[in-house]
């Protein structure tokens, strides 16, 4: 079964104190779902009178739970000691909220809970339970974060790569797909980890997404409908592999394993897959969510200036909707947290009908100036300028964008690049902007855009 939660429960097990009902209501928030912690209909006081009765109450808890539609839903600490829960539990996403047994006699003891007043009692229920969390999980979460990347099926993790054995799901044979530079520097590690029945390259960059190229894939590709796709390698690697996968024998899994920072933090996550055609770029594709995406933020280590600087560009948009300075952050931590907050959004709205938009902020510019350049503007310098024009038509400090990114004016035709960004459209325009609560979208006069848009091109 696929790694992820998009179209069932994301449940929380834990040790009491593990934090479930605080992470869970903030996770349930940022999916957009509802939250259930099963223990607020349960009378804790039955549990030192009456245990069984308690359980049995907890299981009819946690089975109604269950009956509704995706949510984020608690479960309590000692509901794992029921078979008939554990049961339960193996159709769910399940996610183990991890705490050490100190932090959470700290956190519970001389509270109304009681197991959580003895200690020798409450140290032995913790040793107890340990394993049959264990035989629960799909994976562990120290936080919101790690629950939100968890319930996207995101496993961002420095050293990831040598551990592809065991994170690709499926029992199926692996088709691995590349393209030569990746290759040349991570393929044989790739091959290490795991024996691929095949591989495939696809030329290096936005070569990688025509037709000609994902018709001859289709063409060598030997695995059934039973297998895996991986795709090793950028955003267009990614884009194109997991098309390739969306379509082959009316759609295959696959596991995007993204090799740069656009890709770890953006490219990768969200299913959306694309090809480009002389008509205009992504406008063929297929939403098709990974089995599981995996992430190694080593493999960064050996990115070229230029193509850190567009994923920063991305890091940067996300650390403004976001509202928290995440460029900032060593490169791990900047990967985990930017790859969450995209998983939250997009498991929020799959199909891109709505929230999804927020994503969007800076890129009408950046579109609209790369087109005016004939794809010469590097795709990172153009969304720092988009991030530029977004940041002061919303009256907020363009500061960082200018002390991360660097922008400098692009020398583009101005009538091009205006006509580019009015798509054919007349009249006002929707652009996203940042707010104190986030990115938000709105429409602007023609006027107010076009000098946004003339501000950003060299005199
Ligand atoms: N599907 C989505 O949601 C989504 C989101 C954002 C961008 N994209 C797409 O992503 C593409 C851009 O992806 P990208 O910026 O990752 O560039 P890319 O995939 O074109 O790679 C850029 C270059 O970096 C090299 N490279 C890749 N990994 C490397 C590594 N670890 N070490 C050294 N070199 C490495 C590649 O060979 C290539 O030459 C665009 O086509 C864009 O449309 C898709």
């Amino acid at each position: 079964m696929a790694a992820h939660a998009l179209n069932r429960h994301l449940v929380l097990v834990g040790f009491m104190g593990a934090g479930k009902t605080t992470i869970g209501a903030e996770v349930a928030r940022r999916l957009g779902r509802a939250f259930v912690d099963t223990d607020e209909v349960l009378d804790v006081q039955v549990l030192e009178r009456d245990e069984p009765a308690y359980r049995a109450a907890e299981a009819q808890a946690v089975r109604s739970a269950l009956a509704s539609p995706p949510a984020v839903i608690a479960v309590g600490g000692g509901a794992v000691e029921t078979p008939e829960v554990r049961e339960l539990l193996g159709e769910e996403l399940v996610v183990l909220l991890d705490v050490d047994v100190e932090t959470a006699w700290t956190r519970t003891r001389g509270s109304d809970r009681p197991l959580a007043r003895d200690e020798t009692e409450f140290n032995r229920r913790y040793e107890l339970r340990q394993p049959l969390y264990a035989a629960v999980a799909d994976a562990s979460a120290r936080d919101a974060d790690d629950a939100v990347l968890a319930a996207a099926g995101v496993h961002v993790e420095v050293g990831a790569l040598p551990l592809l054995r065991d994170l690709v799901p499926g029992h199926g044979p692996a088709a691995l797909v590349t393209e030569p530079v990746v290759a040349g520097i991570h393929g044989a590690d790739a091959q290490l980890a795991l024996p691929f029945a095949e591989t495939h390259e696809l030329p290096s960059g936005e070569a990688a997404k025509q037709i000609p190229e994902v018709e001859r894939l289709w063409r060598a590709l030997r695995v059934g409908r039973n297998s895996t796709i991986v795709a090793l390698g950028g955003g267009s690697l990614t884009d194109a592999a997991g098309f390739t996968a969306a379509t082959f024998l009316r759609g295959c899994a696959w596991v995007p394993v993204p090799t740069t920072l656009v890709g770890q933090v953006d490219a990768a996550i969200g299913g959306k897959t694309a090809i480009d055609i002389p008509e205009g770029k992504n406008l063929v594709g297929a939403f098709h969510w990974p089995a599981r995406t995996v992430i190694d933020p080593a493999l960064l280590e050996t990115l070229p200036a230029q193509e850190r600087l567009n994923g920063m560009a991305e890091v940067v948009k996300t650390g403004l909707l976001a509202g928290e300075p995440l460029w900032e952050l060593p490169d791990a931590e900047l990967v985990r947290r930017c790859a969450a907050f995209k998983s939250a959004v997009c498991l929020r709205d799959p199909r891109d009908e709505g929230p999804r938009r927020v994503l969007n902020l800076g890129h009408t510019f950046a579109h609209a100036l790369e087109a005016a350049a004939g794809y010469e503007l590097p795709h990172g310098r153009a969304v720092a300028l988009g991030l530029l024009a977004a940041l002061r038509l919303s009256g907020r400090p363009t500061g960082p964008v200018e002390e991360v990114l660097h922008p400098e004016p692009a020398r583009v035709d101005r009538e091009r690049a205006w006509k580019a960004l009015q798509r054919d459209k007349k009249g006002p325009l929707r652009v996203i902007l940042v707010g104190d609560e986030g990115g938000f979208e709105t429409e602007l006069s023609e006027r107010d855009v076009r000098a946004a848009l003339e501000a950003l091109i060299a005199r």
